[in-house]
């Protein structure tokens, strides 16, 4: 199996960014979407609280997510229409398929996946959270300027996402854009738990991002994107008639100190998982 060239191991330390076309073939893209179409199916709404919410239902929400670190869950758009079909109102599925479903353990735990975990750098990985996220077709919603570290934060910072076109991934339809090299900036926020329960954004520097020279990463199913997570991202809203569905895998190093008061947990019972299980 061939692992990163020196160039580009030297390209994704300078930029926080790095593209690698035809990381998946059509066919394992095509499996991951047709399990997430299984789950999908199989899930009975009344289950959880959605986004269409009194602010009483605020507080069953937050634990909903609060509690999702360890299971499989589903996240609604917030523009979406009650009335809209499931498979069509669906924000993202989270935290937790790749330890919980056999076909997205395969997908992540190919000798591919642990081979560029090496080759970014780590050591020890453990797979911390993986999302399905689904970009729906005119409600897909926009992901604001931010890195991922302030929300999976580690001493000293590790975290790292894999993500992985599912359907091509362009302007029209809300591809990832990007700052390269600007993953050498100081965390500007943290979100973590609050003692007294819920959660709370700290901020400890309130400059905007300088999105000048902001990048599109219009990239084609099956390409994989390795981002820093300290390199500030964005995506627009999806506008256009066609989805846009990314799987993300978030990996730390073993090593590093993941705090206890960040908002994905564990329970004691499913403790976080390498490569080789
Ligand atoms: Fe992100």
């Amino acid at each position: 199996m061939r692992g990163l060239s020196d160039t580009q191991k030297r390209s994704f330390d300078q930029d926080g960014v790095l593209v690698l076309p035809d990381f998946f073939t059509p066919d394992e893209c095509d499996s991951l979407r047709d399990r997430m179409a299984d789950i999908v199916n199989a899930y009975e709404p009344s289950e959880s609280d959605t986004v269409f919410s009194t602010t009483e239902q605020k507080h069953a929400q937050e634990e909903y997510f609060l509690t999702s670190g360890d299971k499989i869950r589903f996240f609604f758009e917030e523009n979406s229409d009650p009335s809209l079909p499931t498979n069509v109102s669906l924000n993202k599925v989270g935290h937790a398929m790749h330890d919980l479903d056999p076909v997205f353990s395969n997908f992540v735990r190919k000798p591919k996946m642990a081979q560029l975990a090496r080759d970014v750098g780590f050591k020890d990985p453990l797979l911390l959270q993986s999302m399905y996220i689904f970009k729906p077709p005119k409600i897909g919603g926009e992901v604001v300027w931010h890195t991922d570290h302030p929300f999976l934060w580690t001493d000293p910072p590790s975290v790292k996402g894999f993500w992985v076109a599912l359907e091509d991934a362009t302007i029209e339809n809300g591809c990832l854009w990007c700052l390269p090299g600007l993953h050498t900036l100081q965390p500007k926020q943290r979100f973590r738990r609050k003692e007294a329960g819920g959660t709370e954004m700290q901020i400890f520097d309130n400059t905007e991002f300088p999105t000048e020279k902001k990048i599109p990463l219009e990239v084609e199913k099956g390409t994989l994107v390795v981002i820093d997570g300290l390199l500030p991202h964005w995506s627009s809203a999806n506008l256009s008639d066609t989805s846009r569905h990314a799987f993300t895998l978030h990996i730390i190093e073993g090593s590093a100190n993941y705090l206890d008061d960040n908002w994905l947990q564990r329970s004691p019972e499913m403790p976080l998982q390498g490569f080789e299980i």
